[in-house]
């Protein structure tokens, strides 16, 4: 990625200065990049809040408590398994029951701590038979189709689409198989591209990266960042779709079934 700053007609090739701007994005954006407070201390914290605060109702491993009436946290989450919908869940609680939101006093990072902690027990894979084969669905990614243009997984790979290094830890085997045969379903923000004709005529696509009601910004398939003022723009369009083809032609299912075991193998390194 360039490090260059400037002004190219009307434009401003931002790299260096992404890192600094990320203290600035709002709550919606941050959410966007995910769980940051997701170390193993982060998960040790978590759990000991856990065991305080939500074990009474939830069990104190989370499986859930009947007499409690606070359900399994350690299977598929009815009301949203992503990390963004699980931390607003805690955040917010659930109007009319007994899930009342956090305190509060207690800061963004110990919840998304608890998430963290929610996200360990999730989709443990010694409990989970799967028809395909992980090592097969390995050759596949990396050279038999073409994920790993748009992928990365462990720092290989491309970043035209989330990182996959640790995919097996917050979705399950059918999330995945959904991910590759209907990428157009619930296409994250993160993931949507604007196609922006700024003031010099220059007509410009890419990830949209970040977005205010006065600017926006984008990554054009080159991977250069660029940023612009919205009231100086010839042209704005949205384009919510996924880049993302639908693999449900171009693959067999057992071939599915092979990458959905790789996909599904994915997780943090265990030390
Ligand atoms: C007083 C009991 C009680 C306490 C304390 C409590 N919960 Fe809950 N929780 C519930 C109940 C009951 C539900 C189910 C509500 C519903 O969906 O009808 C629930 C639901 C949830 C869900 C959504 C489950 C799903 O399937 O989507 C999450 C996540 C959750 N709780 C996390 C927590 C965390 C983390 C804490 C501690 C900060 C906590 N809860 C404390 C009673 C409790
Ligand atoms: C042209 C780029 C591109 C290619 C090629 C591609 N993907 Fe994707 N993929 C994306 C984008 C962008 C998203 C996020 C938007 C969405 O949900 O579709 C995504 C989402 C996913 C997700 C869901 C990730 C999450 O965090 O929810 C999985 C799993 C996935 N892709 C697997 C694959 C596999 C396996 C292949 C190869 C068979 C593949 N992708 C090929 C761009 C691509």
């Amino acid at each position: 990625m360039s490090t260059l700053s400037g002004f190219h007609g009307g434009w401003l090739l931002a790299g260096a200065a992404c890192a600094l701007s990320m203290l600035l994005i709002p709550r919606a954006l941050a959410e966007d990049a995910g769980n940051l407070y997701d170390t193993l201390v982060d998960i040790r914290l978590g759990e000991r809040y856990f065991e305080r605060q939500c074990g009474r109702c939830h069990g104190f491993d989370a499986t859930g408590n009947d007499e409690a009436g606070g359900p399994d946290l350690t299977g598929r989450l009815t009301r949203g398994s992503t990390d963004v919908a699980i931390f607003n869940t805690i955040r917010d609680g659930i109007p009319g029951t007994a899930m009342l939101p956090v305190p509060e006093n207690v800061p963004d990072p110990q919840v998304w701590q608890l998430v963290a902690y929610l996200d360990s027990l999730r989709y443990d894979p010694g409990s989970v038979v799967l028809a395909g084969n992980a090592e097969s669905g390995g050759e596949l990614f990396w050279s038999g189709s073409d994920c790993a243009d748009c992928h990365m997984v462990s720092g290989r790979g491309a970043r035209f689409g989330p990182d996959l290094s640790r995919i097996g830890e917050n979705r399950s085997p059918d999330d995945l198989l959904a991910d590759m045969i209907n990428p157009q379903e619930d296409v994250a923000p993160r993931w949507w591209r604007l196609r922006v004709t700024g003031p010099d005529g220059v007509t410009r696509e890419g990830y949209r990266m970040s977005e205010d009601s006065f600017s926006l910004r984008i990554m054009d398939d080159d991977e250069n960042l660029w940023s612009l003022h919205k009231d100086g723009l010839q042209s704005y369009e949205r384009i919510e779709e996924s880049t993302m083809p639908s693999y449900a032609q171009s693959l067999s299912e057992s071939e599915l079934d092979d990458l959905v075991a790789y996909l599904f193998s994915l997780r943090r390194e265990e030390i």
